[in-house]
């Protein structure tokens, strides 16, 4: 169990609209790792374990609610965009004198844990902001030091001078600080600057003003501090996301051929000596057991694979669970609602759907088995097709144990195949077979002598 800091709110803004993004969706729910960037800095927030989370929210704000509903937070309407401080203003009348405030930009999503604990611990009677060194400034607000490197103020692009444009020390935009102090200075923020807002930054030279420290904490790498305002800078947040993936499965002992060819979109659980090649997509919730090996091109959605499973390349395998030792590919396409026993050998061009496969069993070439039971020890022939629907309705095909379907069979369902019964090539079965007997269904082969091809006529 966690406990909450009963006097600790976090703010995240959300309420801009994103115009630079050229988009009908609002900017916070445009995704990296296929997750919304609001969700997130919400994960993020929920780990310092506040009070209560309120998001502003504002332009496509239904679609925003209804997105992520299932979000513990507490929503807050800002019906016209007004500024940052406005944003904040929306909040800071739910929370108590007595708490701590954070304020974190929903397009902001990569800001790690560590700092906002160390934000959280520089603003008790002060105000803290994250600050970060750029090579490249431009867009950001800028650190505004006196002679004795106390922060005097925030200062934004449009509003700053040809000296403020040329310091490298940015605002990340998230603060903290005692809500009743907070309180006061947006009160007093007022919106004449180049952009007719209320800035948020402007708290910082109140602070100052006030007496009251200002305390900066340097976030540990630029990528914290990232927002998103276009697509370029999304794709580039993606690339970021995903390299912090990578370091963390490396960090647990999976060795990656190349850490940058690798797409994690959802929560992965790994064993020991996993061994991922190139190439490789993991969506959903997706647990890979020890000694799992995924080779180049491999497409993985909510699938729990036992240990010692090979998975061979160009394999698209969603909702599935696939028993210790299986092997798998190439071009297999495994499809949800399937659970392989152990060893369970699947080839190439291969396709299930809805089937259990008993241990042991083969499907190893060209066949589709959809909503079948196959029982372990067989052996499913090349071009074998469980014919699971009459164009209205799906049936069941079951094959008992070390059954062997011989090559370009169709098993036209609901049909069951006996125990130890082998079906002689290019039969179509339409009935239940006896166990352990040859069952076929073929014409006679006959040689018609004297037979001779067609000719071509010649024209008249
Ligand atoms: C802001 C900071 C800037 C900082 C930068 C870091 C201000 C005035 N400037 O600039 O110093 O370097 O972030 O990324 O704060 N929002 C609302 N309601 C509004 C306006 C904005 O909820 O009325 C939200 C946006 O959805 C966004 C966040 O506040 O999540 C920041 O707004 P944005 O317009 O992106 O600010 P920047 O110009 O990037
Ligand atoms: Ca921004």
């Amino acid at each position: 169990m966690t406990t909450r800091n009963a006097t600790f709110s976090i703010i995240i803004l959300a309420a801009g609209q994103g115009t630079r993004m050229k988009s009908g969706l609002p900017k916070v729910l445009h995704e990296i790792g296929a997750k919304p960037l609001l969700e997130h800095v919400v994960v993020k927030a929920r780990k310092l374990q506040p009070h209560q989370i309120y998001v502003v929210y504002g332009h496509g704000g239904e679609k925003v609610k209804n997105r992520l509903s299932a979000l513990p937070v507490q929503w807050i309407e800002q019906a016209q965009q007004l500024g940052t401080g406005h944003a904040v203003n929306q909040a800071i009348p739910l929370i108590p004198d007595d708490h701590i405030v954070m304020v974190l930009y929903g397009d902001v999503p990569l800001v790690s844990e560590t700092t906002l604990r160390s934000l959280a611990a520089a603003s008790v009677k002060a105000l803290g902001a994250v600050t970060c060194e750029l090579t490249e400034p431009y867009g950001y607000g800028r650190i505004v030091r006196d002679a004795q490197q106390r922060v005097v103020r925030v200062v934004e692009e449009k509003d700053a001078t040809p000296e403020q444009r040329a310091i490298r020390e940015i605002n990340a935009g998230i603060i903290a600080a005692p809500a009743v102090l907070l309180r006061s200075w947006l009160a007093a923020l007022d919106n004449k600057n180049a952009n007719g807002e209320y800035y948020l930054t402007d708290v910082i030279a109140k602070a100052v003003a006030q007496g009251v420290e200002v305390k900066t904490v340097a976030a540990a790498g630029m990528q914290e501090i990232l927002g998103v305002n276009t697509k370029a800078q999304l794709a580039e947040l993606e690339r970021e996301y995903q390299w912090l993936q990578a370091q963390q499965l490396m960090a647990q002992g999976v060795t990656l051929r190349d850490p940058r060819r690798l797409d994690v979109r959802g929560e992965i659980s790994v064993g020991k000596d996993v061994v991922i090649d190139v190439n490789v997509v993991l969506e959903g919730r997706v647990e890979l057991g020890d000694r799992t090996y995924i080779g180049p091109n491999n497409i993985l959605r909510e699938v729990v694979v036992a240990n010692d499973v090979t998975i061979k390349p160009n394999c698209i395998i969603e909702e599935a669970r696939l028993g210790a030792g299986c092997e798998i590919g190439p071009f297999a396409r495994i499809r949800p609602a399937t659970v392989l026993a152990e060893k369970v050998h699947i080839g190439n061009f291969v396709e299930l759907k809805k089937s259990d496969v008993g241990p042991g069993s083969k499907i190893n070439h060209l066949s589709y088995v959809g909503d079948t039971t196959v029982g372990s020890g067989v052996n499913v022939g090349a071009g074998t097709i469980t014919c699971n629907y009459d164009g209205a309705n799906k049936f069941r095909t079951i094959i008992g144990d070390n059954a062997f379907i011989g090559s370009d069979t169709q098993l036209i369902a609901p049909v069951e195949i006996g125990a130890g019964a082998t079906i002689g090539a290019g039969s179509t079965i339409t009935q239940n077979t006896p166990p352990n007997e040859l069952t076929l269904s073929r014409v006679k082969q006959v040689t018609v002598k004297g037979w001779k091809r067609p000719v071509k006529k010649k024209p008249e």
